[in-house]
């Protein structure tokens, strides 16, 4: 047995490894491409017939413009270090397995892991003696130690620490940065047993130029978790003082940047909802267990989060009222269909949950984006007639806006800020209903 990981330890620490990575999408891929360009040969395996087929050809199958990605992809499928195929039992001959497939959570909150489960099953029946598994994918605390490490017990008649090692190395990516996330981030290196986490972090320290803490595999999975639901909590503060101060009259920008005079205090900015892969959906992972919710106060900042394309709706609402007009036809349009400033990454959005409310209601919605496709029409097309314009996304291209060029392509002079990127003075100068997240108009 301890030859068996020393030979492993031996393999890894002298470059000349096969590393299988499973599922090959947002974190799999560039994960694998940097793998394969480290010096590594990788065998990526997919399930997606059609994404395995452009790897393969050497092309990205991701839909969005990673600096540098699309470059690796081709010159690693080229000289042969990448290879992709949606034969999982290509992993026979791998000496470390990464594991990123979709950890999504339903309605019910609970996470989904039936991806996983699949991909775990695979990875067992082509386990070969001596390997070490890592779960990239970030999952409930005790996945990875329990339902994973049974799956691949099961197809595989092995025994983990005694055939195979377990590990779990969550990842930190943000879109647009991709491959310099995963080169540059410091990351947390959970094994099935000390030894095994140092094993993970001599895998890592293949691509990784930062720290490689090892830790146990619950560690590391709560780690990534709370580190996400941290930030969601903090947002929620920021939107819960937000809403208190459109309440009391007060201007949460000016109060924010008061608190944050305060030693040791880092009040975050407040908005119009959060979005993305993963602040929406991890904090489940960690507070969500079936038949009861273990974490109230990450729920509750979650429902806080998930209420803000409401809020926004209903200043919606109210700017429309003070020129006698209601949401039922009325023609809002919306600035911004990106989750974040910038990119048009657009997963779980919560403009599509803004503009959900607003069609239930009976308006008419336009939505516009500079960097979404299917929204990029000049924004004055977008504005003209409209008696509501509504902006949910800080992209750099809308600070620019004048609110009087706004002014003069609406029907009715109704401007909703979901991220305080107008000057309120500005705007009501300019002849605009100026509402905003925090913000109290002297209307009210
Ligand atoms: N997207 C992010 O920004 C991000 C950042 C950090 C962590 N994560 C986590 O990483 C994991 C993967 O996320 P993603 O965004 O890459 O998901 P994704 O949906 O982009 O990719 C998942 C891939 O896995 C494939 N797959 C599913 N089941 C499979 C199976 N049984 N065998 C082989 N392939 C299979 C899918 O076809 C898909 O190509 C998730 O747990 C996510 O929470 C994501």
């Amino acid at each position: 047995m301890k030859d068996l990981r020393a030979g492993l330890r031996a393999r890894i620490e002298g470059s000349d490894i096969t590393v299988g990575v499973v599922g090959l999408g947002f974190v799999g891929l560039p994960v694998a491409a940097s793998f394969a360009s480290g010096g590594c040969r990788v065998v990526g395996v997919d399930i997606d017939e059609r994404r395995v087929g452009a790897i393969a050809s050497g092309s990205n199958p991701l839909d969005e413009d990673e600096p540098g990605l699309s470059e690796l992809i081709r010159t690693t499928t080229a000289n042969g270090t990448l290879v992709a195929t949606t034969d999982a039992a290509a992993l026979r001959n791998a000496d470390a397995i990464l594991v990123a497939v979709e950890t999504p959570v339903g309605d019910d909150h609970l996470a989904d892991l039936s991806a996983l489960r699949a991909a775990s099953r695979s990875v067992g029946g082509a386990l070969r003696r001596g390997t070490l598994v890592v779960v990239e994918s970030t999952v409930p605390p005790g996945t990875t130690g329990g339902l994973v490490r049974q799956e691949i017990e099961s197809a595989s008649g092995m025994v983990c620490e005694r055939d195979f090692y377990l590990g779990h190395c969550p990842e930190r990516l943000m879109p647009g940065k991709l491959l310099s996330n995963v080169r540059t981030l410091p990351r947390v290196c959970g094994g099935s047993s000390a030894a095994t986490a140092d094993l993970v972090v001599a895998l890592y320290r293949h691509v990784v130029r930062a720290d490689l803490d090892p830790v146990d595999l619950v560690t590391a999975e709560l780690v990534k978790t709370a580190e996400n639901a941290y930030y969601d909590l903090n947002i929620a503060f920021a939107n819960e003082v937000a809403l208190i101060c459109e309440e009391v009259g007060a201007d949460v920008s000016r109060v924010r940047a008061l608190v944050n005079k305060s030693p040791g205090r880092n009040m975050l900015l407040p908005g119009a909802g959060v979005g993305g892969a993963c602040i929406p959906k991890d904090p489940w992972l960690l507070a969500a267990v079936p038949g009861r919710v273990r974490g109230p106060l990450i729920a509750a900042a979650r429902r806080v989060n998930d209420g803000m394309p409401r809020h926004v709706a209903d200043l919606t609402r109210a700017g429309l009222a003070r020129h006698g007009r209601r949401l039922e036809g009325a023609i809002v349009a919306v600035l911004g269909v990106a989750y974040r400033e910038d990119t048009k990454d657009d997963r779980n959005s919560p403009t599509a949950a803004l503009a959900r409310e607003l069609r239930s209601e009976g308006a008419t919605v336009r939505l516009h984006d500079p960097h979404v496709p299917d929204h990029q029409s000049p924004l004055a097309d977008v504005t003209e007639g409209a008696d509501a314009a509504v902006l949910m996304v800080a992209h750099s291209a809308y600070r620019s806006i004048e609110p009087a060029s706004l002014r003069r392509t609406m029907r009715t002079p109704v401007l909703v800020d979901g991220r305080r990127v107008f000057d309120p003075a500005t705007a009501e100068a300019a002849g605009l209903t100026y509402l905003a997240v925090g913000w109290t108009p002297r209307w009210n």
